[in-house]
Formats: C-alpha cells, structure tokens, sequence
C-alpha cells in the first residue's frame, strides 16, 4: 500500500460543508414541505434556516466550481468520450459492487491522481454537480422571493414547474444522502474513502 494525495483543501473544505448543509437542507425541507410530519423546530425557524444555509451552500458551490475551473484538478471530472469504453467500466464496476465485492475480487478501478473517480462516480458526480445542484440553488432562489424573481418563474413555467422541480430534487437528495456514503465506504476498510476526504491522502494497492 502507498498513499496518494487525491483530494486538495479546498475540495475537502467544500466537501464537508456541503455535506453538513446538505443534511440541514433535507432536515429542513421536510419540515417546510411535510408540516406535522417531523417537529424538530417550528415552521418559521425552519424557513429562515433553510434560505440561511442555502445561501452558504450557493456561495460553497461556487468555491467548489472556480477551484476546479481554474486548476488542472479539473481533469478528474472530464468525461470519458469513448461510450463503449465509458459503458464497459460502468459494467465491470456495477459487476463488482453487485457480485464481486460478495467474493472478496480486487476493485476493478485503479486510483490515479488525475482518475481519482471510477465510471460510475465520474458520471454520477458530474450529473450530481454540474446539472442537479446548480437546478436546486436555481429554483431554491427563485422559491426565495417568488414576488421579485416572478419574471424568471413565469420564463421556467410557473410556480407549480419550479416548486416541483425544486422537491423532485430534493427527493433525489433525500436517497443520494444515504447510498453515496453506503458506496462511499466500499473501499478497501469501510474507513479508507471517509480518512482521504478527510487527510486528502487515498491508501492504493501497489501494483
Ligand atoms: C453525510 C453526507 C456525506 C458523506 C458521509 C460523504 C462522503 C464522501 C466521501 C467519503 C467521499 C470520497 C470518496 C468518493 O469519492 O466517493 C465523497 C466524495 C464526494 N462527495 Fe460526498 N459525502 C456526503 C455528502 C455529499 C453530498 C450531499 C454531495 C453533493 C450534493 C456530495 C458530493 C460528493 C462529490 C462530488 C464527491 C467527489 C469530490 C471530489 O473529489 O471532487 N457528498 N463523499
């Protein structure tokens, strides 16, 4: 085993925040949308908590997003282009995570400082961060002051369009907060994945 330094600061920073506001978001949200159904706090402070930390997470996206535009990180997130090659390393890994992993076989992806994600982190990370959290801060705003963004509201389609939007996405959040540190911890101890976002450094087999 040697270490390779995978994740930079501000990734890790960004990370953790996003993860902890993330938790707050869903908490909060389901206490604004599903009234009676969780009573952490009442109604109000739900809202004013909800708009507070989304802001911060808006601001932490855009952390996130000028880091890796302005770094050649930036690499870990460029697509594979080759659809056979990118649909045969969905499978190997699916295959692993559904059969192989039972048996005790290697992990099929071989970390490297610039192929830091296997096929289906690569393509889950980029739908997750560059489409699905841009659309929630999007229509969050908007939700934020219906009266003075009714324009861009009318534009999208309405505040049924938006608000349906906004909670589809939240649902898909709602279950991502929950698989991703399932898959997150399927590395080789359930730890490992959890100490690199932490320390930066990832643990790799040597070849
Ligand atoms: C309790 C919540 C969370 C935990 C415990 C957690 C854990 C982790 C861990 C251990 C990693 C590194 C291993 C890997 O690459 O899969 C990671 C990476 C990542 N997570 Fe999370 N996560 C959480 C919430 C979230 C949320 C809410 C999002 C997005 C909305 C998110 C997006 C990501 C992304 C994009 C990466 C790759 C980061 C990069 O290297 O650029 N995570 N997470």
């Amino acid at each position: 085993m040697h270490k390779l330094f995978v994740h930079p600061l501000p990734v890790r920073v960004w990370h953790w925040i996003n993860a902890l506001g993330f938790v707050v978001m869903i908490a909060t949200g389901i206490q604004i949308r599903y009234i009676g159904l969780i009573d952490l706090v009442s109604f109000k402070p739900a809202v004013e908590v909800h708009n507070a930390v989304g802001f911060v997470l808006i601001a932490n996206f855009f952390g996130w997003f000028l880091f890796y535009l302005f770094s050649d990180k930036i690499r870990v997130y460029l697509p594979e282009l080759s659809p056979a090659k990118h649909f045969a390393a969905s499978f190997r890994q699916l295959k692993f995570y559904g059969y192989g992993i039972f048996k005790g076989q290697p992990n099929p992806h071989h970390v490297s400082v610039y192929h830091k994600f296997n096929a289906l982190q690569s393509m889950t990370y980029q739908i997750v961060m560059l489409l699905l959290v841009p659309i929630q801060c999007f229509t969050g705003v908007l939700l934020w002051d219906v009266e003075r963004f009714q324009s861009a509201i009318t534009l999208a389609g309405g505040l049924r369009v938006v608000d349906t939007v906004h909670v589809l996405v939240f649902i898909f959040f709602a279950g991502f907060i929950f698989i991703h540190p399932y898959l997150a911890s399927l590395g080789h101890t359930w730890s490992a994945h959890f100490k690199a976002m932490i320390t930066g450094y990832e643990e790799v087999e040597d070849e």
